[in-house]
């Protein structure tokens, strides 16, 4: 390839006390190519996007941007010089609205001018429009389903017109045809000439759209290469894609028969105007595991914050034998109904360890430390990162936390909203082996929230859909492969 290297790194470090989270990566990025990052959680993928961008001083190394030494620059001057990056997390302004947000990055400098102008107007809409934004230019942030602040981050970094495009998990969470959408905007990217890192754990669509792709591991480097070259290397294999995910042959038929732990009968809930369920019902027995499949928006969420106590809702929840109407959210939760948010909700200055430890307040301290380490056997990342504050973890890191933490409630009925958003192939494959075990040796009962049916059906006993705020299906595993599968396999 001979098209001109736009940023290139030599020997990046970054050390974090004792912890080395990039070391000696060097790598180029050519004006229209797109070069796929992959690695494990925590290998230091966001980290050379933030080192590169400026936002974090590298340890040792050097970076330069069309042949200048950027090294030292801080992360404006960066922007200023043509490298943009898209968030891992989506970070609005929530008093703008999107419109606002966009004209914003659109002028980054002179925020005076904001609303005379009227060629930024323009602009910001016409961006708007090419994310697929156009519809809710207006709204503010915070009544946006996911997808679409994702597309707000993607609009904001367009707005600035970047020569470097660092992409940061632009997928997690989304449906497949949201997904097409993105990839297509990428592609875009490359076609006027950009150059473009993409960091995301979705392999079949990074391996889809990159020229390239670098595998790091524990902040190095472990392969370079094509798509393909690197997906067969074995080291990859072993450390980050791991096998295929296998269905537990023995599903709990006796589960679904006994009374049921859980029964949800003509539940609504509407925000204002918005119904965003329609009269659901379910029911989940002792010890059964039970998959809600459905997209975004879909309303999965939403049910789960009715059970939760954390949504106003209509209709009936029973569990185990209560009516949970009569209980507040901390009361359900301390009864034994415990949900892992999707939005992870840790507390950021508080220690991994601390964050466990609220979990488990209300064991006897030998349940405790019990429960502590399995959980730490379990996750063992999280083992070294116990004093680490929740906040500085990566997004992997993150979302294994609030899954221990659930864990740590020794929950009756555990609820895991979308917990496979960030995990690398290998942590999934992990996780799903960790809930088998779990049913093995204690009486739990799994509710499991996903959009990723790849995940969500091979553990299952069964499978509700949620499709428009109804359930529209339910039935087993095998059968939703026949009869629901296009649209979500
Ligand atoms: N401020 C910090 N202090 C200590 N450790 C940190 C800090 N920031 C990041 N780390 C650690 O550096 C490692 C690399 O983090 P990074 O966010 O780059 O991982 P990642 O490859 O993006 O992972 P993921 O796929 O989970 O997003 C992680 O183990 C993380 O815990
Ligand atoms: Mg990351």
């Amino acid at each position: 390839m001979n098209a001109p290297v736009r940023l290139k790194v030599d020997n990046l470090s970054k050390r974090y006390g004792g912890l080395v989270a990039v070391k000696n990566v060097s790598l180029e990025l050519r004006a229209g190519e797109i070069l796929g990052l992959i690695g494990p959680n925590g290998s230091g993928k966001s980290t050379v996007m933030k080192l590169m961008m400026g936002i974090e001083p590298c340890s040792g190394g050097t970076i330069t941007l069309d042949g200048a030494d950027i090294t030292r620059w801080p992360s404006h001057r960066v922007a200023r010089a043509g490298v943009g990056i898209v968030f891992q997390h989506s970070r609005p302004l929530h008093r703008q609205t999107v419109l606002e947000n966009i004209k914003l990055a659109l002028l980054p400098d002179s925020l005076i001018r904001l609303f005379a102008d009227r060629d930024v107007d323009t602009r910001a809409r016409a961006i708007a429009d090419r994310v697929g934004l156009s519809a809710v230019v207006n709204r503010h942030p915070s009544t946006l389903p996911f997808a679409d602040l994702r597309r707000m981050e993607m609009a904001k970094a367009i707005a600035r017109n970047p020569q470097v495009v660092l992409v940061d998990e632009p997928f997690a969470g989304l449906t497949m045809s949201e997904v097409a959408a993105f990839s297509d905007l990428i592609r875009g990217f490359r076609d006027e000439g950009r150059a473009v890192l993409l960091v995301d754990h979705n392999v079949k669509s990074v391996a889809a759209l990159v020229d390239r792709v670098f595998a790091m591991y524990l902040g190095e480097r472990i392969a370079e290469g094509t798509a393909d070259e690197v997906m067969r290397n074995p080291t990859v294999r072993r450390v980050y894609l791991g096998g295929e995910i296998t269905a537990s042959n023995k599903r709990n038929e006796a589960a679904a028969a006994k009374p049921p732990l859980l029964k949800v009968d003509d539940v609504s809930v509407f925000y204002g105007k918005a119904q965003a369920l329609d009269k659901v019902g379910i029911h989940v027995g002792q010890g059964e595991f039970v998959s809600i499949v459905g997209l975004n928006g879909a309303g999965k969420t939403t049910l789960f914050n009715a059970m939760s106590g954390l949504v106003p809702y209509s209709g009936k929840i029973e569990f185990d034998g209560r009516n949970l109407n009569e209980l507040t959210a901390g009361g359900i939760a301390r009864f034994g109904l415990v949900q892992c948010p999707e939005s992870r909700e840790l507390f950021g200055d508080m220690s991994v360890e601390e964050n466990l430890d609220l979990g488990g307040q209300h064991l006897t301290p030998a349940r405790r430390h019990e429960q502590l380490d399995w959980l730490l056997e379990l996750f063992p990342i999280l083992r070294e990162r116990r004093t680490q504050a929740s906040r500085t973890l990566s997004g992997g890191e993150q979302q294994m936390l609030a899954i221990a933490r659930a864990l740590m409630m020794d929950p009756k009925l555990l609820i895991l909203d979308e917990p496979t958003l960030g995990l690398a192939p290998v942590i999934l494959e992990q996780l799903g082996r960790a809930l088998e075990r779990l049913r093995e040796k204690s009486p739990v009962t799994i509710l499991l929230g996903e959009q990723n049916v790849t995940f969500a059906l091979p553990h299952a006993d069964r499978v509700y859909v949620l499709e428009h705020a109804r359930i529209v299906w339910e039935g087993d595993p095998v059968r939703f492969a026949r009869e629901m599968g296009t649209g979500y396999l």
